[in-house]
């Protein structure tokens, strides 16, 4: 198990351990450290490891009274009671999503759970319309045609965004910033959250039923957490109420798509354009380099052979300014009490 112990700061008093922890991260939570106005910050005790933190890996947290998780770390029942018995009491979430946190579990154990809900919504959204546009003017296509020294246009055509009518699922932060960028794109956006808010409609967008989002939207783009209610949202029954040569966009939770049935949709010609961000098994992909090894996801390689299908790997929230929040944020919600998942 590897782990790099290179940023430990000595005679400290709250002992944090950081998993799953990339150079460029750690580079952004040290930057934050030394622009923390607070001493409370300065204060921290903390080590960056790489290994993910899940029920083999949770005894690593030997000496330590908070863990500093992301995405893929595995915080099931079993991982919650070895950080239990061993003093952990705060469970840091880096990110927005927390569906990989057994909450039941943390609070029946009295650890404490936080997370960053904000950090640039933007940057997300900004992600979504980079998938949105790759994907219809395929300029990843034409940046190795052009390098190749072929210059034909065959296969490239694209559609017009302008007068589309694009669907949002999910109209908080993040949805909000996306439908601001359709607004302007001068887009016919559509959306569905089941608790509604006015912004929304002044920016110009008309909620309507989940149904209608299916039948009438030439894009459909996902921003609502993973839950219960929301698991395969995307499968085969709403696949057949969309349009044919529909583009899908997730750029929120994997599990929110049925994959079987987007790749029957793509078989089909149903689903036109496929942009993800996540997947549901990235945590055995996503974050690391398998460029020479062979790939067991059978799923996962059939999705990169379709010629429509874009695939970018968790990337989404990765500009500087959004890391620089998180690594403020989280620091914040180390020494106080903000931002707690409530139960
Ligand atoms: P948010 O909490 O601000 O908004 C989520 C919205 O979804 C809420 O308005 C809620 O009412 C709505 N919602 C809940 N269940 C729903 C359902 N079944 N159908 C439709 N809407 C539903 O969350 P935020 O910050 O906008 O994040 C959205 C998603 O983006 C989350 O899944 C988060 O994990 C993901 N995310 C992805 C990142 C990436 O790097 N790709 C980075 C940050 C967040």
């Amino acid at each position: 198990m590897a782990s790099n112990e290179n940023a430990a700061v000595t005679r400290k008093s709250q002992r944090v351990a950081f998993f799953s922890t990339k150079r460029y991260e750690q580079d952004a939570f040290m930057n934050a450290l030394a622009r923390a106005d607070g001493n409370a910050e300065k204060q921290l005790d903390i080590i960056f490891f790489e290994h993910a933190l899940n029920a083999h890996t949770a005894l690593t947290c030997i000496g330590f009274t908070t863990v500093v998780i992301f995405v893929n770390d595995d915080i099931c029942d079993q991982t919650i009671e070895i950080l239990k018995n061993n003093g952990v009491n705060h469970i840091a979430l880096r990110c927005a999503g927390f569906n990989n946190v057994n909450i039941r579990s943390a609070f029946k154990h009295n650890i404490e759970v936080s997370r960053v809900p904000a950090y640039s919504p933007e940057t997300v959204a900004e992600h979504t319309l980079a998938l949105m546009l790759t994907l219809n003017r395929k300029t990843h296509k034409a940046y190795n045609r052009v390098r190749e020294g072929n210059f034909t246009l065959d296969g490239l055509l694209g559609f017009t965004l302008h007068k589309k009518t694009v669907g949002v699922i999910g109209t908080g932060k993040i949805g909000k910033a996306v439908i601001k960028i359709l607004v302007g794109f001068g887009c016919n956006v559509l959306c569905y959250d089941p608790l509604p808010n006015d912004e929304v409609c002044q920016l110009g967008a008309n909620y309507v039923p989940l149904a209608r989002i299916w039948e009438e939207s030439a894009i459909i783009t996902l921003h609502c957490p993973l839950n219960e209610q929301s698991y395969h949202l995307v499968n085969e029954q709403s696949l057949v109420k969309m349009r044919t040569g529909v583009m899908l966009i997730n750029t929120s939770r994997g599990g929110l798509v049925d994959n079987k049935a987007i790749i029957n949709g793509l078989k089909s010609g149903k689903i036109g354009y496929l942009g993800l961000d996540v997947y549901e098994r990235e945590s055995e992909l996503f974050f690391n380099d398998l460029s020479t090894e062979i790939i067991q996801d059978d799923i996962f390689q059939r999705l990169t052979t379709f010629p429509n299908v874009l695939i970018t790997g968790h990337q989404g929230f990765f500009t500087e300014e959004a890391l620089a929040e998180i690594a403020s944020t989280t620091l914040a919600n180390i020494v106080s009490k903000q931002n707690r998942i409530l139960p």
